[in-house]
């Protein structure tokens, strides 16, 4: 028997950082996707193969026949920790500890490029090996044992990435818990640095300026936290969507503006930022940790000149849409 589960990558529309510190964020699933295939095996052995990690690299294996890992890539050993830790989480839940499960990864998603790469292989791994041994598990469900992953894999982590790739659509979430959103959908373009920020090093920086500066720092956080409950009151008014865009746009400039300022930005994510408003977008900013990684541009009628004027700063354009699907069986 064999199970093929799926997952969605994600962008933080609004709040990254400041969700850490308790304030609401905002964030969608997009459409790229991560597939686990997932089947017992009979050496009682963890295997994982992930031939098509979308991250230039080598190939790891790993020791005493425990744990076999293909991949032609590098951030491969990192993307097998959170792996790793879904099979053995699942396994736990379903009391069947001396299963040998053999996992088999395709991703659409870029690792390390802050589109929740991480979350969406282990929520799709926990969806493939839940189903494996016959648990039904709810969305919600998934996205608390990814979010468990994440805290063992990372130490900290405020669960939104995890919860916004077993849900899917657009999820407004504070502390843990989060609320469907009506999705809009957004002309976007999301534009890769191709570098990427390591998230734990990101969020340490950002404590620290915090513990150094709590006078200059907190009122950042604070505004942060002001910006996506005026994205969400946007998201749900009544307003016709050219209206609705030009605020979102407004909010994410400013958004973008206050992450520079705790120290998240890079100039190559600035450089996309900026090319992206001269060449039409109404609004631009980082999404995700920052250090790297991704930006992404609201562009209504203008997404081809900004995935052009993104090229030509040295960035990789990528035109996606929301994704309403969460993790499925497919
Ligand atoms: O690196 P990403 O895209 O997964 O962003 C993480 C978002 C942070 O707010 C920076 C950290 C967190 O745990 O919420």
């Amino acid at each position: 028997m064999k199970v093929l589960a799926s997952a969605p990558a994600k962008i933080i529309l609004f709040g990254e950082h400041s969700v850490v510190y308790g304030k609401p964020a905002i964030a969608a699933a997009i459409d790229l996707r991560t597939y686990v295939w997932a089947s017992f095996n009979e050496k009682r052995a963890i295997k994982i193969e992930a031939k098509d990690i979308k991250v230039p690299g080598l190939t790891v294996s790993f020791s005493e026949n425990e744990i076999y890992f293909e991949s032609d890539y590098g951030k491969a050993a990192e993307v097998l920790s959170y792996v790793k830790q879904a099979i053995e989480i699942v396994r736990d839940e379903a009391d069947k500890n001396g299963k040998g499960i053999t996992v088999s990864i395709t991703s659409q998603i870029p690792v390390g490029a802050g589109l929740g790469s991480s979350a969406a292989v282990a929520v799709a791994t926990i969806g493939a090996v839940s189903k494996l041994f016959g648990l039904e598990l709810t969305p919600e469900e998934v996205a608390k044992l990814g979010h468990k992953v994440e805290l063992l894999v990372q130490g900290a982590s405020s669960g939104i990435d995890p919860t916004v790739s077993a849900v899917g659509g657009f999820l407004y979430y504070q502390k843990g818990s989060f609320e469907e959103l009506p999705v809009v959908e957004l002309p976007m373009v999301v534009g890769y640095t191709g570098t990427s920020g390591s998230t734990k090093e990101l969020v340490a920086k950002v404590r620290r300026n915090l513990n150094d500066m709590p006078d200059v720092m907190q009122p950042i956080i604070d505004s942060m936290g002001k910006v996506v409950e005026r994205a969400k009151e946007i998201i749900l008014a009544n307003y016709d969507s050219r209206i609705k865009f030009e605020l979102l746009g407004k909010l994410m400039n400013i958004n973008h503006g206050l992450l520079d300022a705790i120290g998240v930005s890079t100039k190559g994510l600035s450089d996309l930022v900026y090319a992206s408003r001269e060449a039409g977008a109404i609004g631009a900013k980082i999404t995700g940790a920052g250090g790297g990684g991704c930006m992404y541009a609201l562009a209504p009628g203008k997404q081809s000149e900004v995935a052009t004027a993104i090229r030509i700063v040295g960035g990789m354009p990528m035109i996606t849409k929301i994704s309403r699907e969460g993790v499925r069986i497919e």
